[in-house]
């Protein structure tokens, strides 16, 4: 019923820095990203190209990309929000880039000062570009479950955008429930409702935690067949542009279920939970994962 093996997509040096007010050290960033990929994970989201202006936490992503120590046969994807993140990161060497847009009209121009469409549109050449250069793309289709500014978001507005990102090229579009709000058998409805028009090998999802019910979204999503999962180390993470927002599902969390579930992901767990606490102890705080907390040395 479950799938045998699930591929986890880090994106706590990403998703997870993104929204920290107190600025993190670039050899701090560097050190979580090489931990992270020390533990068996396949995929590290390490940083993100966007507008310093807009994002600050990030705005040595060049120089993060450029000192971590790159293992063959991890892959470490970047946020690009434009042609212009693009070439800073072709610039650095990036070989895998992230897209992003929205299912709600109201959230996307908080985060990216455009409408869908013009996001879209914005994305087309650097997909252009990306083909041409032999660059993998991920899509990201945020406020799948609902917005901090509309509300309810209909499903016909997730299945439309996670089309076109596929369409445009995208090898992966994960679903974005960005304020934690959804329960399972919304996610479960709105995940079968995409996977109608994008095959399900072609997914993954994205739940922050917000409201409690990442987990178990999670796992109504496996039950449909999804087989990769975005989760952030020490349940870090939030986007500042989503009012609301708070920490992505623990990595560690969620290697423990599947874990626990007979389901493979690679990952030393105990290798993880360490680096989560080293992350939650830079940051100055507890570490949100509770496999974390359970496993701490007394
Ligand atoms: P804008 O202000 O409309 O665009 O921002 P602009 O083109 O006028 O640029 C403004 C300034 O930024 C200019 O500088 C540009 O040069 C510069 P100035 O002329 O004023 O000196 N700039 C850049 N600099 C470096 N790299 C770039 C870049 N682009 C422009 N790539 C823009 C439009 C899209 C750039 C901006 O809105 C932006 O960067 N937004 C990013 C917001 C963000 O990072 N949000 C969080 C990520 S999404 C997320 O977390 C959700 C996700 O986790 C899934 C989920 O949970 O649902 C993925
Ligand atoms: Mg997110």
């Amino acid at each position: 019923q479950y799938p045998a093996d699930v591929r986890i997509v880090e994106v706590g040096p990403r998703d997870g820095l993104q929204n920290e007010k107190a600025l993190v050290a670039t050899a701090d960033k560097i050190a979580l990203v090489d931990r992270l990929s020390d533990t068996g994970l396949r995929t590290v989201e390490a940083t993100s190209f966007v507008s310093p202006k807009w994002v600050p936490q990030l705005a040595d992503a060049a120089e993060v990309y450029s000192g971590i120590a790159r293992r063959p046969g991890v892959a470490y994807p970047v946020l690009v929000p434009n042609e212009q993140g693009y070439a800073r990161a072709r610039a650095v060497g990036v070989e895998e880039i992230a897209v992003f847009t929205a299912a709600s009209e109201a959230f996307n121009r908080r985060n990216v000062n455009a409408s869908i469409d013009e996001s879209l549109q914005r994305f087309a050449p650097v997909l252009e570009r990306a083909a041409g250069d032999g660059v993998r793309v991920r899509g990201y289709v945020s406020t799948v479950l609902g917005c901090p500014y509309q509300g309810e978001v209909a499903v016909a507005d997730v299945v439309r955008v996670a089309r076109r990102l596929h369409a445009m090229g995208c090898y992966e579009v994960s679903l974005g429930d960005t304020i934690g709000v959804g329960t399972p058998a919304r996610a479960r409805t709105m995940l079968r409702a995409v996977a109608g028009e994008v095959p399900m090998s072609a997914l993954a999802v994205h739940f922050h935690d917000t409201y409690g019910q990442a987990l178990a979204n999670v796992l109504a999503c496996l039950e449909e067949g999804v087989a990769v999962v975005d989760a952030a180390v020490a349940g870090t993470g939030g986007c500042p542009y989503a009012r609301g927002a708070s920490g992505n599902v623990a990595t560690e969390d969620l290697v423990y279920m599947l874990h626990g579930m007979g389901v493979g992901t690679g990952v030393d767990l105990a290798a993880l939970a360490a680096a989560g606490r080293w992350l939650a102890s830079l940051l100055g705080r507890e570490t949100g994962s509770r496999v974390g907390r359970a496993t701490a040395a007394a």
